[in-house]
Order: structure tokens, then sequence, then C-alpha cells
């Protein structure tokens, strides 16, 4: 089977990346269409060796389409909603925009790819922060039993998009350049700091990035009443997120029996060299597959509880990978 896919958002710091991940993973298509915003008109992107233009994304952009993989924001994604059900194509929304709609199933494919089934017409891709920490803990919560998370996300710019990642970079060169730098998209100072997510604050305090791993983690598991909690942080790095787990466990285990588990499951990866005091970074996760995991240690201030230290690459299993996957699902 051979499909029509497009890629709306293609020229975004997701985008791009999921043009990579189809070209790498041979992805069964006939013919790829990209479309962005009118600022994008003229603009080709190289895939298969080609370059292919970019098209202005309008209401028949869907037409023809079996397959959009959506990127181009929320706003977006909800703006072209209609479009995309009366085209009848499968989207894969990277978005916010319909993750918690009890009608959109919200998967990754190594933990709840039946879900995608059911399906009527969009699919979401969960928020990138969750993926990364749900992907270790699911195969723990199946074999242990997870009875409370507590994270901490060590976050990088990809994650507020390609023009972040610019501006980061820019930033940095004028701040050690001692010149002053405008900023437009990142609302603190970016180069040598850190801030507390900057997406909007809700009334129980926490940040909305929060929320979404609270509650897109309950979604994924089939557990309504998981107890999670998160506290989501930028940091000066441009494309792995970071994230300390803290969590219990309904019985007891140990780090061996962790580290076993984590051994076989499916995208994960254990790394470390404690002779060489080697553990994942952001930039060893850069650019790879599987979300990387270790400093695994028993917690010493409380019973059944453990240390993870997880590092995942934001662009890849946090987004266009994990969206590939959903559509490899249809293949
Ligand atoms: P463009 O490059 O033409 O602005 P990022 O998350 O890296 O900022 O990327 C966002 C992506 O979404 C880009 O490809 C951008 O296209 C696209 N995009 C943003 N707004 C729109 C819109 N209103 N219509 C179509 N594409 C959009």
């Amino acid at each position: 089977m051979s499909m029509t896919v497009a890629v709306c958002g293609a020229t975004g710091a997701v985008g791009r990346e999921m043009l990579k991940v189809l070209e790498k993973r041979d992805f069964p298509l006939t013919r790829i269409k990209l479309l962005a915003s009118e600022r994008s008109r003229g603009k080709k992107l190289p895939f298969k060796g080609e370059e292919i233009p970019v098209e202005v994304l309008s209401e028949d952009s869907f037409k023809g389409v079996d397959i959009a993989l959506l990127s181009a924001g929320s706003s977006t994604s909800k703006r072209f909603r209609e479009a995309i059900l009366r085209s009848g194509c499968l989207a894969i929304d990277n978005s916010s925009a319909f993750r918690m709609d009890p009608e959109v199933p919200l998967v990754v494919p190594e933990i709840n790819p039946d879900d995608a089934k059911a399906h009527k017409g969009i699919i979401a891709n969960p928020n990138c922060s969750t993926i990364i920490m749900d992907l270790p803990l699911w195969p723990l919560h199946r074999a242990i039993g997870v009875e409370r998370v507590a994270v901490a996300t060590y976050q990088a710019a990809s994650g507020a998009g390609a023009r972040a990642m610019y501006e980061l970079i820019e930033e940095t060169k004028k701040h050690i350049q001692g010149e002053p730098y405008e900023r437009t998209v990142i609302p603190h100072q970016y180069a040598f700091n850190l801030f507390p997510h900057n997406s909007p604050y809700l009334e129980n305090g926490y940040c909305e990035e929060e929320w979404k791993m609270v509650r897109e983690t309950r979604k994924i598991f089939h557990e309504p009443e998981l107890r999670v909690t998160a506290t989501c942080v930028r940091v000066p790095v441009l494309r792995a997120h970071a994230e300390a787990i803290n969590v219990t466990f309904k019985r007891d285990t140990s780090s061996e029996e962790i580290y076993g588990i984590l051994a076989e499951a499916p995208g994960v990866k254990i790394h470390e060299n404690r002779e060489a005091n080697t553990w994942p970074m952001p930039v060893t996760a850069s650019g790879i597959d599987d979300v990387l995991v270790g400093r695994i240690r028993r917690d010493v201030s409380a019973p059944r509880t453990f240390d993870l230290w997880v590092v995942g690459d934001q662009l890849l299993k946090g987004a266009a990978l994990n969206a590939v996957q959903i559509a490899e699902l249809f293949v």
C-alpha cells in the first residue's frame, strides 16, 4: 500500500524532522505534499534527493491526501479541522488542540497502539515531555505498578519551535559579545539562564505544560486517577529534553529489576557508564530515536520509591518520530 502524505508545518522544526524520519524509515508513499504558511511561498525542501516546493496551506490542501502529519500549531489544527474531516484523510496532529478530546485517541505506539484504531479522522500526538516520561514509565507500570510520579523537566528550545532555537543561538552569541539582543519568541533571557516553562498558568498553580504531563499520561495509560505531578523548566539546550523522574511503586522493587525491565523496553535504551561518570545528556540523545535512561537508584527518603534520569530527543520521539510511528500503524 502506498499513499499520499501531507506534512503541514513542513518548514518548522518538527516538520523538517518529519521529512527526515519519513525518508529514513522509507515510509511507503507515492507523493508528498509540503504545506506551510504564506511566509514560505516559493520555498523548496529536500526529500529523497528531490527539491519539493512548499504549498500554502488552504482548505483544499487535504483533498486526495491519505495521511496528514500536522505540526503547524494548535490554532492552525483547530482552524482546518473541518476541512481535514471533509477530505477523509487521517490527520496525526502534533499540537495540543485535540489531545484531551474523548473522541480523539492520544497515542504512543509502544504503549497504546490499539487506541489508534478507534480514530474518527484525527489522532493526537502527545506532548513531547509526556512521551519522553511515559516511554520508560509504561513498562515499569505494567510490571511493578506505579503509585505516584513526581517529575522535573529540563526542556530544550526546540519545544518552542525553530525560531526559539535560532534565538537561543543568536542571544548566546550577543551575550558573549556583551551586546543587547531583542527577543521575539522566548520571553526571558535564555542564554546562561533557565526559567519555569512559559506556557500559561492555570488556577491550580500548574502551568499548561505541567498539566499536560499529568492529564495526558492518565489518558495514555488508561489510568484516570494516576498520581502525577510535574515541574517544567526551560533550559538553554537546543533539542533534547531531560527529566528527573521520582516514582513510587505499588510494591517494593530493586534497581536491578528496573534496569532489567528497561533493558527490554521498546524505544528505551540504558545509557550509562558509572566508572566513566557518563550518563544520558541532551547532546548524546540528540538525533537518536531511543529515549536514554540512567542513574536508576533507590530514593532513600521514601519506601518503594526510585529515581530515574531520562533524556530524549524532543524533535524525534517527542514529536516527529512518534507521529510517523502512528502513521505506520496504518500501513
Ligand atoms: P512558516 O514557516 O511558513 O511560518 P515551528 O514550530 O518550528 O515554529 O514551525 C511552525 C510551522 O507551522 C512552520 O512550518 C510554519 O510555517 C507553520 N505555520 C505556522 N502558522 C501557520 C499557518 N497559519 N498556516 C500554515 N502553516 C503555518
